[in-house]
């Protein structure tokens, strides 16, 4: 992904963020799934209003996931959670605390969505290649984390 990649698709996310469309960050998964190559799974997951040590699916796009809800702590998402940092997993299957959405994907990356200074939720990307992730996925994720976050 080159600089006018990411500025496109910071674009099109602004787009959807300023548009009346009712849902906005199930809009921002398809349009990230279907515009990056290497993007096989996207999706939200939202801090639950009940229980603040557990993340809850949100919108997604790419095959169902078993893992509707996942206890700070567990998997990448967990992990994710519970250290407020962003995780890059170049290769999943030399990770043990993992939870598999699929015997296809090779890696992973998640970062958390703060509003106000909390962790409200974490955009998660997996995708069947391994390593295909570089810094400038990491500087567009980021920066769509805090787009969305008035979002949630
Ligand atoms: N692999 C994640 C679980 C969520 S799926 O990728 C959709 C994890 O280890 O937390």
């Amino acid at each position: 992904m080159n600089e006018y990649d990411i500025e496109r698709l910071i674009g099109l996310t602004k787009d959807i963020i300023e548009s009346k469309e009712p849902n906005k960050l199930q809009m921002i998964c398809e349009i990230l799934k279907e515009k990056v190559d290497h993007y096989d799974w996207v999706g939200f997951y939202l801090v639950d209003d009940r229980d603040n040590r557990m993340l809850v699916l949100g919108p997604f796009s790419g095959d169902a996931t078993e893992h509707v809800r996942i206890p700070f702590g567990r998997g990448i998402c967990g992990q994710a959670a519970e250290t407020g940092k962003l995780f890059l997993i170049q290769d999943v299957t030399s990770e043990d605390n993992y939870l598999s959405c699929g015997s296809n994907v090779r890696s992973e990356i998640v970062l958390p969505i703060y509003s106000n200074g909390t962790i409200v939720g974490e955009l998660d990307i997996d995708s069947h290649q391994y390593s295909p992730f570089d810094n400038n996925d990491e500087k567009l994720l980021e920066r769509i984390c805090i787009m969305v976050a008035d979002l949630f």
